[in-house]
C-alpha cells in the first residue's frame, strides 16, 4: 500500500501524511527533509548550493532514518531546499532512495513535491493537498508565533509565494497534481476534518 500526498509549502500535507501513516499503519517520509538534509549540510560546510558534485556526495551518505526535523525545519534550510531543489542529477539520487523506502513492506506513505508524478507514479492512491495562499500564509504565521518566534503575515505570505513560483516553474519535476491524484483543498478545513476527508478517499480506494 503507496500513499502519495503532495501540495505546496505549508498545505498540511505533511500533517495528514504523518497522521494517514499512523491510521494505515504505514512508514513515513517526508521527503522534503531529504532536500533540506543535504541543503543543510552544504550550507554547514559552507559551500555554495549550487554545488552539485557535493550534494551528490552527501546524499549519496544520507541515512533517512537520522534526519532531525527539528533543526531541519528552519526556514533558511527550506528555502535552501527548494534551491538546490532545482538539480536533476541530485534528484535522481533522492529520488532513488525515495523509491527503495516506498517499495519497502508493509508500504508508505510519502508526501512532497513530485510523489504522484515522479517517485510513485503507481501509488494507491494519491492526493494533492492545497490550500490559498493567504490561507497557508495565516496558518504558518500563527504557527511560528505560537513557538515564540517573530512572524508578519505579509513576509510570510511573500515567502510562500516565492516558494510556490520556484517549486511549480522549475524544469525538472515542478510541483504538479497527477492526473489521478485526489485534490484536497483545505482552505475552508480545520486539520480534522481534513484527515477524515483524506481517510475517506484512501478507504474507498482500498476498495475498490
Ligand atoms: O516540503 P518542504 O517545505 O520540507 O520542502 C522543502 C523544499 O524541498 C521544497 O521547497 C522543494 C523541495 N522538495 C522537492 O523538490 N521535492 C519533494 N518531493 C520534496 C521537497
Amino acid at each position: 500500500m503507496i500513499i502519495a500526498i503532495d501540495g505546496p509549502a505549508a498545505s498540511g500535507k505533511g500533517t495528514l501524511a504523518r497522521r494517514l501513516a499512523e491510521h494505515f499503519e504505514l512508514r513515513h517520509l517526508d521527503t522534503g527533509l531529504t532536500y533540506r538534509a543535504v541543503a543543510a549540510a552544504l550550507l554547514a560546510k559552507g559551500l555554495p548550493l549550487g554545488d552539485e558534485d557535493v550534494a551528490l556526495e552527501i546524499a549519496r551518505n544520507l541515512d533517512l532514518a537520522h534526519m532531525d526535523k527539528s533543526i531541519l525545519s528552519s526556514h533558511e534550510i527550506g528555502e535552501a531546499a527548494s534551491r538546490i531543489a532545482v538539480l536533476g542529477g541530485l534528484r535522481e539520487e533522492l529520488v532513488a532512495l525515495q523509491k527503495s523506502f516506498a517499495n519497502t513492506p508493509p508500504g508508505a506513505v510519502l508526501d512532497g513535491r513530485d510523489i504522484g508524478t515522479v517517485v510513485c507514479p503507481d501509488a494507491d492512491v494519491k492526493l494533492f493537498v492545497t490550500a490559498s495562499v493567504e490561507a497557508r500564509a495565516r496558518r504558518r504565521t500563527d504557527e511560528m508565533l505560537s513557538k515564540g518566534q517573530e512572524a508578519e503575515f505579509s513576509s510570510v505570505l511573500d515567502d510562500l509565494k516565492r516558494r510556490d513560483a520556484r517549486d511549480s516553474e522549475r524544469t525538472v519535476a515542478p510541483m504538479r497534481q497527477a492526473e489521478d491524484a485526489h485534490l484536497l483543498d483545505t482552505t475552508e478545513m480545520d486539520i480534522e476534518s481534513a484527515f477524515k476527508t483524506a481517510v475517506d478517499i484512501v478507504s474507498r480506494a482500498r476498495l475498490s
